[in-house]
């Protein structure tokens, strides 16, 4: 337990229930996803990690609404999901700017789709900026901004909506290491400060580790749920000298194991 768990959370409940993907393409028929039950508390921080592969980048869309499953159901507070929810925000590996507008006309584009007024979320759209680092620059376009910088504004877009499910999958993959650092402890303020349901796919154990109340690892294809750890160490954790700390080494140990144990190897 720590003292996250106590606060009253804003985060959508989820519920996986035996999910299976079989994509039919026209010469053979890819088996993605095996019964993968998972059910999630509001508010928590569940990572998943698998080779690649197996099916993650497929249980995120389905959660998303944007592929349909094969067999199974998918429930998001209580709501079967078979179009992309309102509630839900989803992050991407590449950032998927629009080149076009600069970046707090970037952020605001839910707010803008869905005609929710522009002008009325405006301030929030600079205090989430802010929040990562941004202040400033508004203004500026997504081509005068390096990747990770470009990653924040579409973290910021994801949370204008203020998600109570928050999807990501490999948001800072194609991140430089010391980028990727700063992008993991202000994932971790933000997430302490919202207190949404996060759903985060990553390659990294260590920062599946870091960050999550719970990893989940999955099975090379078709993708089912080898393991299911819940970590427990106390929050804030601080990502400069973890990998020294007892805990944290016992559970990138059991990760390891299970991928061992499948003949995975996963870091890159
Ligand atoms: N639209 C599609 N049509 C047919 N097969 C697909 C489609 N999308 C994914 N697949 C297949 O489903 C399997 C799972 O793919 P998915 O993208 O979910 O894996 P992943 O775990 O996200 O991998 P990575 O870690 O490399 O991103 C793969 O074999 C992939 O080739
Ligand atoms: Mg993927």
């Amino acid at each position: 337990m720590n003292s996250d768990d106590k606060k009253p959370s804003a985060g959508a409940a989820v519920k996986i229930e035996n999910v299976s993907k079989i994509y039919e393409t026209r010469d053979e028929n890819v088996h993605a996803l095996d019964r993968v039950d998972v059910e999630i508390t509001p508010g928590s921080f569940v990572a998943v990690v698998g080779p690649s592969g197996c099916g993650k980048s497929t249980l995120l869309s389905i959660l998303a609404g944007l592929v349909p499953l094969s067999s199974g159901r998918v429930l998001i507070d209580g709501q079967s999901v078979r179009k992309p929810h309102p509630k839900v925000g989803v992050v991407f590996q590449t950032d998927l700017l629009l080149y076009w507008r600069n970046v707090l006309d970037n952020v605001l584009l839910p707010i803008e789709i869905k005609h929710l007024g522009r002008e009325k979320y405006r301030p929030e759209a600079i205090a989430l900026l802010n929040q990562v680092g941004l202040q400033g620059f508004e203004g500026k376009m997504p081509s005068e901004l390096s990747g990770g910088m470009r990653q924040r504004v579409a973290i910021c877009r994801a949370l204008i909506q203020e998600p109570g499910l928050l999807l990501m999958d490999e948001p800072f993959g194609a991140l430089d290491a010391l980028t990727r650092e700063q992008m993991i402890m202000d994932l971790q303020s933000m997430w302490r400060r919202v207190h949404n349901t996060v759903l985060f796919i990553t390659h990294g154990i260590d920062e599946a580790v870091f960050l999550a109340d719970r990893v989940l690892v999955m099975s090379p294809r078709p993708g089912r749920i080898d393991l299911d750890l819940t970590i427990d160490i106390p929050r804030p954790r601080q990502w400069t000298g973890v990998h020294e700390d007892k805990a944290f080494q016992h559970y990138v140990r059991r990760v390891r194991e299970t991928f061992e144990a499948r003949g995975v190897l996963v870091e890159r």
